[in-house]
């Protein structure tokens, strides 16, 4: 049984001064941020997802390594990988990190597992606003909007904007982001059939429900196995979050 941990950040106690958990890459990085909407987001979804990686560590039995020694760093394609700077080796995890008007969520997983259990895993969060009818019809699919129609008014908001966070899990967990066309991707909130072993999320029993995934199988990378998978989705505090885990 393999499990996803999570994070809606800020984590309790909210997020120290970077100078004690930034590595020194990491703070020449930091210095290069011109925006300081960028600059305090890109703070938040790093502290949020280093506190992932420690407790995630921890509970496999290892020591809580110094926040300072792990770094996240972009691949060339924007997805975050997991640099442990002591050993000079990239962690087995697969990481992903979203954040949105003042929260963030990251979610990791361990690779290096059995096959039937190899996967990688994206999150995103989005603040619940209303969304237009031509936003609906623009980025939704068919199966979509009659998902989003078949709802009494006040809880559309939510599944428009779930489905659309779940599509941009998907596009992060494919390590493809918004480079191909949102279209290629089909989220129904509504829960699919279970899939074979799921994931257990840490921490659990807080609210998840599942959403299934259709992709186009032309932009799938040759190492996803299937176009059909699944994810998880909940709503806290006026945000949603989603988790979508494909099979490699
Ligand atoms: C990835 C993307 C969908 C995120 O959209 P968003 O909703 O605006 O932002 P979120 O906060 O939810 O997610 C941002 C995080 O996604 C991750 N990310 C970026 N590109 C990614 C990709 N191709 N695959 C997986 N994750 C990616 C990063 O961790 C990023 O945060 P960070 O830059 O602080 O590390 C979007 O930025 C995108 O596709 N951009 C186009 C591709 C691009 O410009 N890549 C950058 C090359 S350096």
């Amino acid at each position: 049984m393999f499990v996803i941990e999570w994070l809606f950040g800020p984590p309790a106690g909210g997020v120290p001064h970077p100078d004690t958990w930034l590595s020194d890459a990491e703070l020449e990085r930091l210095a290069r941020f011109r925006f300081e909407k960028r600059r305090s987001e890109w703070i938040l979804g790093r502290f949020t997802a280093k506190t992932v990686v420690a407790a995630a560590l921890e509970r496999r039995g290892e020591p809580r390594p110094n926040l300072r020694s792990i770094e996240i760093v972009p691949e060339p394609s924007g997805a975050p990988y997991v640099w442990d700077v002591v050993s000079g080796r990239r962690l087995p995890v697969s990481i992903s990190i979203s954040q949105s008007a003042g929260r963030a969520l990251a979610a990791l997983l361990f690779t290096g597992l059995p096959e039937s259990e190899r996967c990688t895993v994206g999150a995103d969060l989005e603040k619940v606003e209303p969304r237009s009818d031509g936003f609906i019809r623009d980025f939704l699919t068919e199966p979509g909007r009659a998902e989003v129609a078949s709802l009494e008014t006040p809880a559309r908001p939510t599944r428009a904007n779930g489905i659309w966070s779940a599509k941009e899990a998907v596009l992060k967990t494919l390590k493809l982001g918004l480079t191909v066309d949102t279209w290629n991707v089909e989220c129904l909130l509504a829960p699919g059939p279970l899939p074979e072993a799921p994931p257990i999320l840490s921490p659990e029993g807080s609210g998840w429900n599942r959403f299934s995934v259709r992709c186009a199988a032309e932009i799938l990378p040759p190492w996803a196995l299937s176009p059909v998978f699944f994810g998880f989705w909940r709503e806290e505090g006026g945000y949603v979050l989603t988790l979508a885990v494909v099979r490699t």
